[in-house]
């Protein structure tokens, strides 16, 4: 109830107008986000990097219904991944891209539109050495993301996507995404679905990321698992050891901000693991649903209010 409240919320223009204009929200998003420009995405990717994590960074931003604003997010992009390439940082640092930040929901040719940009982004990243993920976002957008992401692999077979476990439909698109090379990264799924397309109980969901799990494990080719949930994590690392996957051979991820301990024992015992680091000013949305997903994370929000106000 809580959570789908919250993620009601977080697509609502009138609750977006009250929470930003609290007076701390910078403060408090800051453990989720990593600052409104480049500048400070880049200082807190140099540090995670430096503790031996890998990044993916996100410029924040979703839904847009203007192209002035897709081309800006294009532009965006091109110069973090610009700055990635002359600090040396894109070795360990790639991007992460929302299609509907793009140009998706684009009234007039939006798909088209999202494709041809996300290609800029494709080559910039090419240009810089590194990679580019395309975020999922609700299920109306998943056939088409899957599609732009089946045309830009023709160019750029390095791109990664993302499969969402609550989907019905995602133990199936595992096997048609786990051949040779491509990178998947798999997560729960953090928005609001219909019980006609996913399921709807922590249990079913769980049940669901272990199968998928296995599926891209046994797989050709380069799993993501992208989870907080130890138990999770924990059969990740025994599917890899049963399919004689090593380090190098799948990653772990998870958010910025989120079990930062456990981020660490993970490269302190030989692991991939890569943050997924979040900046810019759009950052509504995404702080919305970290709030919906634990109702620890809605207490601190609150705790944080409660003594700043
Ligand atoms: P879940 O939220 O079920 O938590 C399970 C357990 O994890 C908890 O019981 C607790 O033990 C532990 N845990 C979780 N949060 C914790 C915290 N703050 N502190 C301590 N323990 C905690 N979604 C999407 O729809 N599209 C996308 O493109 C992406 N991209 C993405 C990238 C990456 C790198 C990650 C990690 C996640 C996403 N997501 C996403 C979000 C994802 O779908 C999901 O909503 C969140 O990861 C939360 O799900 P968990 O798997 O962490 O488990």
């Amino acid at each position: 109830m809580l959570r789908s409240t919250l993620l009601a919320a977080s697509r609502s223009p009138r609750a977006r107008a009250v929470v930003e204009n609290l007076p701390p929200t910078r403060a408090i998003t800051k453990r989720f986000v990593a600052g409104d420009a480049l500048p400070s995405a880049m200082a807190v990717c140099n540090e995670l990097v430096a503790s031996g994590r890998h990044v993916t960074l996100d410029h924040l931003g979703e839904d847009t219904l203007d192209a002035s604003q897709a081309a800006a997010t294009v532009q965006a992009y091109e110069k973090l991944l610009a700055a990635l390439k002359k600090t040396g940082l894109a070795t360990g640092a790639e991007v992460s891209v929302k299609l509907s930040a793009v140009g998706q929901f684009l009234p007039a040719g939006g798909e088209k539109i999202a494709l041809d940009n996300a290609r800029r982004i494709c080559e910039a990243a090419a240009d810089a050495g590194t990679t580019v993920t395309l975020d999922m976002e609700d299920h109306t957008t998943v056939d088409s993301t899957l599609g732009i992401a089946r045309e830009l692999r023709a160019d750029f077979p390095w791109l990664g996507v993302v499969l969402q476990a609550y989907l019905h439909r995602t133990e199936a698109d595992c096997r048609d995404f786990a051949g040779a090379g491509s990178r998947v990264r798999l997560c729960k799924g953090a928005y609001k679905e219909p019980a006609s397309v996913a399921f709807q109980t922590k249990h079913d969901v769980d049940e669901a990321y272990v199968r998928c799990l296995e599926v891209l494990m046994a797989g050709d080719g380069y799993p993501m698992p992208a989870s907080h949930d130890p138990r999770m994590i924990a059969h990740a690392g025994r599917l890899a050891e049963c399919h004689s996957r090593k380090n190098g051979d799948f990653e772990y991820q998870m958010l910025y901000g989120i079990r930062p301990e456990e981020q660490q024992r993970i490269v302190a015992d030989g692991g991939t693991m890569r943050v997924y680091l979040p900046y810019g000013q759009e950052w509504y949305g995404y702080f919305m649903r970290r709030l919906a997903e634990r109702p620890a994370n809605l207490t601190f929000f609150l705790r944080a209010l409660a003594t700043r106000s």
